[in-house]
């Protein structure tokens, strides 16, 4: 008894101990919306936004060394601060929880949030640990930014074995943490889910990309083939397989039958966005066509043709890669070729079916298309994009099909081009009209080598983030005062990854006045 009682002691004094320090610390969606001294010495008078070191979510030299070592390179007061906020910030106030697995303690676990709301996304947390790619090396200590991708990709791996056409998860249980309400989970949809395991269950062919994207590039900087063959991560690249591989289904067999779908959704919404069309199944798909469907785009709106062009290139591109992993596994050589057939099949299909003729721009890539003939001609801000597909790996930027494609993206022919004053960018339907996403302005800075369209898109992404030192989701075109998400990590590490990638790239560029 005594003993017991001694021990609830502890674990209170325990448990009361390191949530104090935390409680201490300021809730970083209330923090990012108000301006903190020091304020950068340039016109804009940024906001100093780096939660105060205690209340970092993770540390690391490496990302420290770097942000001052950049101090060097980019000159403009203001365009310094905002990469100092920024590049760090999936870091400073994302790492929601760190640990290993309950039933195996060598594999580690780490829980990256997107920012404002409190779940994981496939998606969003490839893409915060890519921002410290060139900074990733090979290291067995928990603490390296090593590990944290490791713990990335296992929770990840857990989470596809679990719930294969979600797109955002809940805290793992090892972590303690409560799950999330969320109302998004909609009445009706197949296969069924458990809301203490999935945040939402959006099926976006692009968050089964991502994780292969992860592995590669942590296989890539690291070469620690060894890990890949230690968890769940051959398991979960058979469930990725046999879950896009149904989802090659048409709507109609060719006896004309209807063809049964591996998921469906549909629920009580006042958005088109939010809901597919046809009893949960969307617009009508041709049979045979070799593209893999996707109901949900990167915005986590829904598709009007699920043969999405920019998910299917991403996915592609990064299946080819992440099957060398497999092969230098061992005893996986049939997987390995299975993906990098597959991979090359996709292209194939793409080639065929994703590119159509403009009467101004000539081939350029669609958008999405239904194999029946119909396309959608635009691109969205949210990455994969057309804008995009060099970035991910997919095609060179020189490639004329992607020339031509950028022209037209970045153009008023572009139905979700957005103008004015303030930013002009790519934006999209998740936040409609009038209003530009940064996301897409940097994503216009990572393909292009003209220092003029550079300097001109650094110029209004500076201006645009309302004085708080952070990139917002999107920005009103018209009015810098009027944006949305305060805390978006994904778009904040992004600008930290692509300054660094001008560094190498075009350093003069940052050596400029933006005032
Ligand atoms: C910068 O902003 C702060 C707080 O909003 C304000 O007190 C200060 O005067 C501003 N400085 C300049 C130079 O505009
Ligand atoms: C990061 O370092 C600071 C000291 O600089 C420390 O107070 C804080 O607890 C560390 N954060 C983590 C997650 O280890
Ligand atoms: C591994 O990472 C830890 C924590 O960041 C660091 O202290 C250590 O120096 C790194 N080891 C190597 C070999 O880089
Ligand atoms: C899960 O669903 C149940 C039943 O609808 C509901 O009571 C509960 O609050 C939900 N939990 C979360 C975390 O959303
Ligand atoms: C039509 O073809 C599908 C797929 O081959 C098959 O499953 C189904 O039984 C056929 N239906 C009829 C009525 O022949
Ligand atoms: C793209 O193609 C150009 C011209 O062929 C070549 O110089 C360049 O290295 C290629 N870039 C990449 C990233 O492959």
């Amino acid at each position: 008894m005594q003993a017991t009682l001694s021990l609830l002691v502890a674990a209170a004094f325990f448990f009361s101990e390191v949530p104090r320090v935390r409680a201490q610390c300021p809730d970083y969606s209330i923090y990012s919306q108000q301006r903190h001294e020091p304020f950068s010495t340039g016109r804009y008078n940024l906001s100093y936004m780096r939660p105060e070191p205690a209340c970092r979510t993770f540390n690391s030299s490496d990302v420290e060394d770097k942000i001052v070592a950049m101090k060097d390179v980019i000159k403009d007061p203001d365009l310094y601060r905002l990469f100092e906020n920024s590049f760090p910030n999936s870091l400073d106030t994302a790492v929601k929880w760190k640990g290993v697995s309950a039933s195996n303690a060598e594999e580690e676990l780490t829980f990256l949030i997107t920012g404002d709301i409190n779940a994981m996304w496939l998606r969003d947390s490839a893409n915060q640990m890519q921002s410290y790619l060139s900074l990733l090396k090979a290291n067995t200590s928990t603490s390296s930014l090593a590990s944290l991708y490791r713990g990335v990709i296992n929770l990840q791996a857990r989470y596809i074995l679990s719930a294969p056409h979600c797109n955002s998860f809940q805290p793992p249980i090892e972590s303690g943490l409560a799950p999330t309400q969320n109302q998004a989970l909609p009445d009706d949809f197949t296969p069924p889910v458990a809301n203490t395991t999935v945040f939402e269950c959006k099926y976006e062919l692009d968050s089964l990309a991502a994780f292969l994207e992860i592995s590669t590039n942590y296989y890539q900087a690291t070469g620690d083939v060894a890990f890949f063959g230690k968890f769940e991560w051959v398991s979960a690249v058979q469930m990725i397989l046999e879950t896009t591989e149904a989802l090659l289904v048409g709507t109609y067999a060719s006896n004309g039958s209807v063809n049964a779908v591996p998921y469906t959704w549909m629920r009580t919404t006042t958005s088109a966005t939010e809901t597919l069309s046809n009893e949960g199944r969307g617009n009508p798909v041709q049979e045979g066509t070799g593209l893999v469907r996707s109901m949900f785009r990167p915005s986590d709106d829904a598709t009007i043709y699920q043969l999405f062009i920019p998910a299917n290139m991403m996915f592609s591109r990064y299946l080819d890669s992440a099957s060398t992993i497999m092969a230098a596994i061992g005893g996986q050589r049939n997987l390995a070729n299975h993906m990098h057939n597959f991979a090359t099949s996709i292209r194939s299909a793409i080639t065929q079916y994703g590119i159509v003729t403009d009467p101004t721009y000539g081939q350029v890539y669609a958008f999405e298309v239904d194999g029946f003939g119909s396309a959608n001609r635009m691109d969205d801000a949210n990455i994969p994009s057309l804008l995009s597909a060099p970035f991910i790996g997919y095609l060179n930027g020189t490639d004329p099909i992607y020339q031509n494609t950028r022209s037209f993206i970045l153009s008023s022919n572009n139905p979700y081009y957005m103008r004015g004053p303030v930013i002009n960018a790519v934006g999209g339907p998740h936040v409609s009209f009038g209003y530009a996403w940064p996301m897409a302005s940097i994503m216009r800075i990572f393909t292009t080598s003209s220092t003029s369209e550079i300097e001109t898109a650094l110029k209004e992404i500076l201006s645009s983030t309302d004085g708080l030192g952070l990139i917002h989701e999107s920005v009103n075109t018209f009015d810098a005062g009027d944006w949305t998400r305060q805390w978006f990590s994904w778009a904040n590490g992004l600008f930290g990854q692509c300054l660094l990638d001008l560094e190498g790239r075009l350093p003069g560029v940052l050596g400029g006045s933006y005032q």
